[in-house]
């Protein structure tokens, strides 16, 4: 990776962490995205502390100015974007808005990406060979049908919900998320093709981490279960999981494979739903982000 830079959102902690210190082990130059600025900086820190290359650069995802102003500051800096990992998520407190009065949920799992992606995208198509890799979930495939426009459109507040309701709200905010970053990633594929950038989603599997458990309100079995039931019987390894993230960001086998649903770093295109292969799904998926988007695009 000596040579490479790469832009990691979702890097201060979690997968995404370990996968950034073993990408700067390799010789990458590691630019690391989250919210939280102490804990972005210690990780930077800690890797510079060993000799590699990192930044953090504090930005919500969720955020859609503080995403515009990510870009900025990346695009400021005039190097090659070799490698993009879209790897920020998790839940959200229950029908929590963004100044727009989109789904917060919505915004920071997919929205967020699909922008900063959108106003890279001259300089990651510059910088080729390059990667674009998104974390997915296997969630996804809970999903019977998609309501998009109920996410994207500005909601009215529903503060009397029970935990029931909270916390299936935020399953399928999530779980729509995650969906749509797995079907905008199969149309980047096909719009990319024969242009040296590949696009892949990654479904890490059920892997130690707080993106599942922090900010869930579902009833207090679903939490215990959420929170330390399935962490200490089931969940893989962080740095279990953080290797497939180095594999799909660094294997030169994978160079030229693009458009692929990877299962625990394995290509299991069987495990994306059939909802996420459905064209017209991927049609509404991408006519919706980029409505939401084109306010915030050079030009607007
Ligand atoms: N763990 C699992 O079992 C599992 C399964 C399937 C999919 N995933 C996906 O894998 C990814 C990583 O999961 P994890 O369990 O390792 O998560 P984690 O430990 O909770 O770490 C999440 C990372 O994302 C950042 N982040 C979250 N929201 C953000 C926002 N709005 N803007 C910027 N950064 C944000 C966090 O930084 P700050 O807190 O500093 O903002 C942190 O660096 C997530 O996309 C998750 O949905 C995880």
């Amino acid at each position: 990776m000596t040579g490479q830079t790469v832009l990691f959102t979702g890097a201060s902690r979690g997968m995404g962490r370990c996968a950034a210190v073993e990408l700067a082990r390799l010789g990458a130059q590691v630019l690391l995205v989250g919210r939280n600025q102490a804990r972005g900086a210690a990780a930077a820190e800690a890797i510079r502390a060993t000799g590699g290359s990192a930044e953090f650069l504090r930005a919500d995802m969720g955020d859609a100015a503080e995403v515009c102003a990510l870009a900025t500051a990346v695009l400021a800096r005039r190097g090659p974007v070799h490698v993009l990992i879209h790897s920020a998520g998790g839940l959200l407190p229950a029908d929590t808005r963004t100044h727009e009065g989109v789904d917060r949920g919505f915004a920071q799992n997919f929205l967020g990406a699909y922008l900063l992606t959108r106003l890279l995208e001259q300089r990651i198509l510059a910088s080729a060979p390059a990667r674009v890799i998104a974390v997915g979930s296997g969630a996804h495939r809970l999903l019977k049908s998609a309501d998009i426009d109920a996410l994207i459109r500005p909601g009215i507040p529903q503060p009397q919900m029970g935990s029931h309701q909270r916390g299936s709200y935020q399953m399928r905010s999530y779980q729509t998320a995650k969906l749509a970053v797995t079907t905008w990633i199969y149309g980047l594929a096909r719009r990319w093709a024969g242009r040296g950038v590949t696009a892949n989603v990654l479904d890490p599997g059920i892997v130690k981490g707080k993106s599942g458990s922090e900010h869930f309100e579902g009833p207090a079995p679903m939490r215990i279960l959420m929170s330390h039931v399935i962490p200490f019987f089931v969940a893989a390894g962080m740095e279990k999981g953080s290797q497939q993230y180095v594999r799909l960001a660094a294997d030169p086998a994978l160079a030229s494979v693009s458009g692929t649903y990877f299962v625990s770093g394995t290509e299991k295109q069987q495990c994306s739903s059939p909802l996420s292969l459905d064209p017209a799904v991927q049609q509404r998926v991408d006519d919706a982000a980029e409505a939401w988007a084109a306010p915030f695009l050079p030009g607007s």
